[in-house]
């Protein structure tokens, strides 16, 4: 089924310019990039985006880490958008993701983990509609 999802090029990502090679691997792979664009994420927008994890150890270090500096944050389409963006990006945690992966090849720690994707359509909606608005095309 064709679907969406929402990809954020984390700021370890951005500092190290590697945004259009992280697209690339995903227009590489059938997706097209409905909207991007590159913004420092406020604090009020990174606690709504990572709510589900309030209650967790590491909510306020990650809402620190992405209002830390510039993002890219994507609109991808395809077929089964969801599932197959986070098959290339590989599991949350860099040191179990393998190479050829987004995060085995660029994820420093599972902070800065270089992409963050929605994990299910719903999750997609809300945080697309979070970062774009009501009409994102
Ligand atoms: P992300 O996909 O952006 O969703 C939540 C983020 O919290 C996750 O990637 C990690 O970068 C970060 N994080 C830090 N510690 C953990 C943890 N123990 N489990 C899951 N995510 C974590």
């Amino acid at each position: 089924m064709r679907e969406r999802t929402l990809i954020i090029v984390k700021p370890d990502g951005v500092e190290r310019g590697l945004s259009d090679q992280i697209l690339e691997r995903f227009t590489a792979n059938g997706f097209t990039v409905v909207q991007r664009k590159e913004m420092t994420i406020p604090r009020s927008l990174a606690e709504q985006h990572y709510a589900e994890h309030v209650n967790k150890p590491f909510f306020p270090s990650v809402v620190n880490y992405m209002t830390s500096g510039p993002v890219v944050v994507a609109i991808l389409e395809g077929e089964d958008a969801v599932a197959r963006a986070r098959a290339l990006m590989g599991p949350t945690d860099p040191a179990k993701a393998t190479p050829g992966t987004i995060r085995g090849d660029f994820g420093e720690s599972i902070d800065r983990n270089t992409i963050h994707g929605s994990d299910s359509a719903e999750s997609a909606q809300r945080e697309i509609h979070l970062f774009f608005g009501e009409n994102p095309n």
